[in-house]
């Protein structure tokens, strides 16, 4: 008989299937007694996908209109979408650009008595405080805060960064600006659509910030009370692995490259890497993590880095696909659910963190 901490997930897509695994295959070490998980279309295609994940533990929910459909296709729904979130203590939409949003308006809001709390991904600015695990965790704030938004997994980088490297033991003054290059992955590995033929350059859509990665990781220490300059600009390539920052933070400080590595080397939510390919990076990944992914928010390369001036940090870094979202979804869901020990209850997961890659 399960017990009444249920996580829902809303969405199977890149994000959200990792997600639904991961909650289920390590649900009792977290805490977690049942994991649903919403499907919206019924296809052939995601049939494996869908059954792997109920073979893990999962249920699938669908929509009343669909349930048929998914039955016919061998797919077998244990309830309906809208009963999975009045049993949900947590539910966490992974549903892409503004359908989060959407869902708050016209489906959550309704479900605010029975439910702690609701969790979005990094395209649903506005849904909620801004969250990156080990970044502003002291922010968020028990009974008060209902609905949180997961930043991206660049935003993450970008926080992790300027966290460490700037700012750590020494406050927010010292990092007098920060800018930086987000060199994208097309799409995912997991991802058919918006494959591109060669490198294509971004707009830079916001007056301020330059892109939303900037802009959310500003937001991000808002939470915290900091107020930082941060820019950053963003390209797409051909590729499908791993997307790559490039990053030049200005420290009031002098500061050595010795010192920065120190840093770096003392930092559990970093790992540091002599590999310069994100291929590699990669494919550690596909060996070492938990099917195929590793929660550290960066990893760095080493050989990349330089202190240019005394006072400049330049370098080249890897974002571990989704893990730092993954990671701060699961840390936000059992935020929710025990506020005063979730970060003990997450050390369960420090097997998916590495020191080297
Ligand atoms: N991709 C990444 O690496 C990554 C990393 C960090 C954060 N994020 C963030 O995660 C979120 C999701 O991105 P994603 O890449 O995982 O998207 P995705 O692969 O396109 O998957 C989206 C999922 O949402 C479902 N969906 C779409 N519209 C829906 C609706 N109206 N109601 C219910 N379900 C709906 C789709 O269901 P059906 O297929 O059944 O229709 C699909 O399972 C975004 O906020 C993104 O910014 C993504």
């Amino acid at each position: 008989m399960s017990g009444d901490n249920i996580v829902h997930v809303v969405g199977t897509g890149t994000i959200g299937e990792p997600l639904i695994g991961l909650l289920a295959g390590r649900g009792e070490e977290l805490g977690i007694d049942e994991v649903t998980f919403h499907k919206r279309t019924p296809l052939v295609l995601d049939r494996s996908k869908v059954k792997d994940l109920i073979k893990r533990g999962a249920k699938l929910c669908v929509d009343p209109d669909r349930r048929e459909e998914f039955k016919k296709l061998g797919m077998e729904p244990t309830y309906d979408a809208l009963t999975a979130i009045e049993r949900a203590k947590v539910v966490i939409d992974c549903t892409p650009s503004g359908v989060g949003q959407a869902n708050k308006a016209s489906l959550y809001n309704d479900f605010m008595d029975n439910t702690l709390g609701f969790i979005a991904q990094g395209s649903e600015f506005g849904f909620g405080k801004m969250y990156a695990r080990g970044i502003n965790d002291e922010a968020l704030e028990s009974k008060e805060d209902r609905f949180l938004h997961v930043v991206s997994c660049n935003t993450h980088n970008i926080a992790a960064l300027a966290n460490t490297l700037a700012m750590e033991g020494e406050g927010p003054s010292n990092l007098e600006r920060g800018r930086f290059i987000c060199i994208r992955r097309a799409n995912d590995i997991s991802q058919e659509e918006n494959f591109i033929p060669s490198p294509a350059v971004g707009r830079h859509k916001d007056k301020k910030f330059g892109t939303h990665h900037a802009r959310d990781a500003h937001h991000l220490f808002k939470t915290l009370g900091h107020d930082l300059d941060l820019h950053s600009s963003a390209i797409k390539i051909n590729t499908q692995y791993m997307h790559i920052l490039h990053f030049n933070l200005r420290v009031k400080k002098k500061i050595t490259l010795e010192e920065v590595k120190e840093k770096i080397a003392t930092d559990d939510r970093i790992c540091v890497t002599e590999k310069m390919s994100s291929g590699l990076v990669f494919s550690f990944g596909r060996d070492h993590g938990y099917y195929g992914r590793i929660l550290n928010q960066t990893v760095i390369s080493i050989p990349t880095l330089q202190v240019h001036d005394g006072h400049e940090i330049v370098g080249f870094c890897f974002t571990p696909q989704d893990g730092n979202s993954l990671l701060s979804s699961i840390a936000g869901a059992l935020w929710f659910l025990y506020p005063d020990t979730y970060s003990d209850r997450i050390q369960c997961l420090k097997d998916l963190f590495f020191d080297e890659v």
